[in-house]
């Protein structure tokens, strides 16, 4: 069994995580099955009111009694749902996109006083040395192959660095990884764990519309593409971060045409509503990493950790001794 030391930091089986995708992306079913399945699920709280967020805390806890986090986004943080986050007493607070001049200490250091581990997305080095001065417990590495909101640095050489410039805090490596192989090599790379959230979107828990999954099977990872397209279309100004998302008719319609964009942002954002509930997968932008490419089904969250969670074991037991001879 794959075990590594934020197995005990978190209280979990396996060194597995989801990302708490926000918007909707991540439901109590999905998160409780990830944990249930001894990963950590987490829970994006981006754009919920308080109620909401206890609602969300609830309904997972009535699924599984086992650790989950909240996930929230610092430059948009509202401070009631943030409060009402911690009133849950969640296992963890996931905290991620802090502005720059946004001092991280306070949001962590209510967290720990509310009992949870803390742990703080990075997108690059310095990020992470804030996250990791600030008093985080976990730092994630993320990579720019991965889905949504991502910064510039690949996971290869984000992870080592990471953990190098971090140690001895943990680091879970994200953006890229949807498999066991993945898992096995952000352990080489001296990660504790992985984060994934491309992989959860196609799940059966997964409330996408079922044409938005099939569009990550089919996707062969190579039409990706990192745009601020989708948050022109949302009217939102993300800090330090470009939206990794395929290049549908959508995305090449504004490609250079920013501007345009800007100028018809409202008119845009609600044809982009009424497609994402049509199912148009052209017409709406479709947020997935390049790890879309290793995606070929769609099953439940469970299933998804606990093949993850084989894959690597069998290659770090099998195959990877079998090298050193
Ligand atoms: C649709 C979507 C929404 C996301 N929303 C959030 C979010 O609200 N908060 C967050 O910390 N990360 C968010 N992420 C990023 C994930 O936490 C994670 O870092 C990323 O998905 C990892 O790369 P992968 O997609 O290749 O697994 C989002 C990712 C996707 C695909």
């Amino acid at each position: 069994m794959i075990r590594t030391p934020i197995c005990d930091l978190l209280d979990i089986e396996y060194p597995i995580a989801l990302g708490g995708l926000g918007g909707g992306h991540t439901q109590p079913a999905m998160v409780a099955a990830v944990s249930e399945a001894g990963g950590f699920g987490a829970f994006g709280c981006h754009g919920l009111s308080a109620a909401k967020v206890s609602e969300a805390a609830a309904a997972i806890r009535n699924a599984t009694e086992k650790p989950f986090a909240l996930n929230f986004l610092l430059f948009l943080v509202d401070e009631d749902a943030f409060r009402a986050g911690l009133a849950e007493k969640p296992a963890g607070i996931a905290l991620a996109w802090p502005r720059g001049d946004q001092d991280l200490k306070p949001y962590i250091d209510r967290a720990h006083d509310a009992g949870c581990k803390v742990t703080m997305m990075a997108g690059g080095v310095q990020e992470a040395v804030r996250g990791a001065e600030a008093g985080a417990d976990v730092i994630i590495a993320q990579g720019t192959e991965g889905g949504g909101h991502v910064s510039w640095m690949a996971s290869i050489v984000l992870t080592p660095m990471v953990v190098d410039a971090v140690a001895p805090i943990p680091v879970l490596a994200a953006g890229g990884f949807a498999d066991g192989r993945g898992l096995a090599a952000a352990l080489a790379l001296g990660a504790d764990g992985i984060l994934l959230g491309t992989r959860f979107l196609a799940s059966e828990e997964s409330q996408l519309h079922p044409n938005f999954k099939q569009a990550i099977i089919d996707s062969d990872g190579h039409d990706t593409v990192l745009t601020e397209i989708p948050d022109l279309a949302s009217g939102t100004v993300w800090p330090g971060a470009m939206s990794r998302a395929q290049r549908n008719t959508f995305v090449e319609r504004w490609a250079g045409r920013e501007w345009a964009l800007r100028q018809n942002q409202g008119d845009v954002l609600s044809g982009v509503v009424a497609a994402r509930k049509d199912g148009n997968v052209e017409e709406a932008p479709l947020s997935f990493g390049q790890d879309a490419g290793l995606i070929h089904d769609i099953i439940p969250s469970a299933d998804i950790v606990q093949r993850i969670a084989n894959e690597a074991e069998e290659l770090i037991k099998t195959k990877l001794p079998a090298l050193a001879g």
